[in-house]
């Protein structure tokens, strides 16, 4: 049985796509590769260098700059990749809150999402993968053999995000991750180049009453399916 050699996951923030993401690679021997990584790189690019991220040609002319690797982990600690931006490990720095509350800004600039899109249709045609991000089904790899779409309603992925928080010691204020995801799904959706959606083909999981485990089910019955 031919399994799917190509599998976009999509959906929106905090549905749990990332780590649906690395489990299903993980099962499968692929490589596991989180667009979102590289959107987040750019923004940190930018707030590093002090470029203004609402200055769209030069976050435009950053992004076609800037080198971007992902690779296997090297260090355990608790990283499922290692991403590098010029040289620089920024694996962690990549999620700290002024590239969260940012990198939504930056996903809407062409030149932007014209420079990502072309290094992620490269690593799709080189390797078996699962790749995760917004418009992978719709734009990247419009042709990719599965398709998932994990949605969730926002509520319900702000409780996560908030408990994980709590997890991690972290200050945690549930109005301010409702607050801050809303406007994320709101960017995301309305951008007018490669919008938030589900590709008419891909197949949706509503994880609202689902744990991790049963979403991975779920999805690996997908896969052996195709
Ligand atoms: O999945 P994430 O939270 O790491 O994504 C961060 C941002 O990157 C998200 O708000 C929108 C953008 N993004 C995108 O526009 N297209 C992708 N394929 C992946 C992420």
């Amino acid at each position: 049985m031919d399994l799917p050699s190509t599998i976009a996951i999509d959906g929106p923030a905090a549905s749990g796509k990332s780590t649906l993401g690395a489990l299903l690679a993980k099962a499968l021997g692929y490589l596991y590769f989180d667009t979102g990584v590289m959107y987040r790189a750019v923004t940190l690019a930018a707030l590093q260098n002090d470029v203004d991220i609402f200055d769209e040609a030069a976050i435009g002319q950053l992004a076609e700059q800037v080198r971007i690797d992902v690779g296997p982990a090297s260090i355990d600690d608790g990283r499922d990749y290692d991403v590098m931006l010029d040289g620089q490990d920024v694996t962690w720095l990549i999620r700290k809150d002024t590239v969260n509350d940012h990198v939504s800004d930056i996903s809407i600039y062409a030149r932007v999402r014209k420079a990502m899109t072309e290094q992620q249709r490269r690593i799709a045609k080189e390797n078996k993968v699962v790749m995760v991000g917004r418009d992978i089904g719709t734009v990247v790899v419009p042709d990719a053999d599965l398709k998932i779409y994990l949605d969730a309603s926002v509520e319900v992925r702000a409780e996560r995000r908030y408990q994980e928080m709590l997890e991690r010691g972290e200050p945690a204020d549930y109005e301010a991750v409702l607050r801050s995801l809303k406007n994320r799904d709101h960017i995301d959706s309305s951008r007018e180049i490669a919008p938030l959606k589900p590709a008419e083909d891909a197949i949706v999981i509503q994880a609202d009453c689902l744990g991790i485990q049963q979403v991975l089910e779920k999805a690996k019955e997908l896969v052996y399916r195709v």
